[in-house]
């Protein structure tokens, strides 16, 4: 078994770290455009390996996308960070040629893998190495949900003083300010949340979950990435050990919440085959504007791409 990590930044290595220490595949390839750079990031991982008992190989190359041939799963990661004053969506026109460029030599030597795009704008460049890799939408989704449900969780967990193992809760929308956080569908070990907590401190979680990115790049001047790559590296033992897990992924969806031909985040079952199915939810008139309102921010970057003309 090989899974392969596009970009040996931040966010790539942390992914690639995890993956081996949870030993999802005897090959975990990473590869960077920079010289030296995954060689050298694989070779730290692998020089864990006695520490943290595992036996993964973490193999670096530079743009050899042969040593990915035949991989499971494939994590893009490349792209650039965000800094302080930018949105996801400023990094379109840069990430957009990157994403494209990657997934074609990524599809060229694996046309059977499960793709798990990271880069942002997330839902678009999602939807960019789906029109690229041209291969079942069921195969090609992204990575937000899971971290945006997190921070949520995480933030939560802090404010009601439990162990955040026990915080479950459904995140839906695009990877950016207008996502949809779901109190009606947030639990603390079965209870419902709204039972717990007065409704302005959860309001003002939910405030803190959606401009949770910005507040790690405001602290570190570039994105975060240690919940980045431990939330990617979530979907890829999902896919590697066939769990049919629940988790909030950045789909297309084609009819479902009447929406169509778009990628973005909606609870999925995710297995083997990638996307199993998408989960829907039967939301109430409040939640559905929320969700058509975030729809209609991610056509409008979609609509960015579009004029872009780089998608044959
Ligand atoms: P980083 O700058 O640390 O790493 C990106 C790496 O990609 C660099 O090492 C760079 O050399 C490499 N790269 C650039 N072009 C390449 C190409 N053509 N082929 C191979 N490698 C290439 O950035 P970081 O922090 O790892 O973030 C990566 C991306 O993930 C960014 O676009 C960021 O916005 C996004 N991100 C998305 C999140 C999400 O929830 N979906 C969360 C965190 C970051
Ligand atoms: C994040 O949410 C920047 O998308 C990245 O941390």
């Amino acid at each position: 078994m090989k899974i392969s990590v596009i970009g040996a930044g931040n966010v790539g290595a942390t992914c690639a770290n995890v993956c081996a220490h949870k030993e999802l595949a005897n090959e975990i390839i990473m590869v960077d455009i920079k010289e030296g750079f995954a060689e050298g990031k694989a070779l730290d991982i692998w020089e864990t390996s006695p520490i943290n008992l595992y036996d993964s190989r973490t193999i670096g190359v530079t743009n050899n996308y042969e040593a990915t041939a035949g991989s499971e799963v494939v994590v893009i990661t490349s792209g650039m960070p965000r800094k302080p004053g930018m949105s996801r969506d400023d990094l379109i026109e840069t990430n957009a040629k990157i994403v494209k460029s990657v997934t074609e030599q990524v599809i060229k030597y694996s046309p059977d893998a499960k793709i798990v795009v990271v880069a942002n704008p997330l839902d678009v460049m999602t939807y960019t190495a789906y029109l690229t890799a041209k291969v079942d939408s069921s195969k090609v989704f992204g990575m937000a949900g899971i971290l945006d449900t997190a921070r949520y969780r995480s933030f939560l967990a802090l404010e009601l003083n439990v162990s955040p193992k026990d915080i479950q809760a459904v995140l839906m929308g695009g990877h950016g300010d207008t996502m949809v956080p779901l109190p009606r569908y947030t639990t603390v070990g079965g209870i419902p949340v709204t039972e717990l907590i007065e409704k302005d401190k959860l309001d003002a979680i939910i405030e803190r979950t959606k401009f949770g990115g910005g507040e790690i790049v405001k602290l570190l001047g570039t994105s975060a990435w240690y919940a980045p790559g431990a939330a990617a590296a979530q979907m890829v033992e999902a896919i590697v050990r066939d769990q049919r897990r629940v988790f909030p992924v950045c789909a297309l969806v084609n009819g479902q919440y009447g929406l169509d031909n778009l990628y973005i985040g909606v609870p999925v079952i995710l297995g083997k085959n990638g996307i199993e199915k998408i989960i829907e939810l039967d939301l109430n008139d409040e939640e559905k504007a929320l969700l058509n309102a975030s729809a209609e921010h991610v056509r409008e970057v979609m609509g960015v791409l579009d004029d872009m003309n780089i998608i044959a």
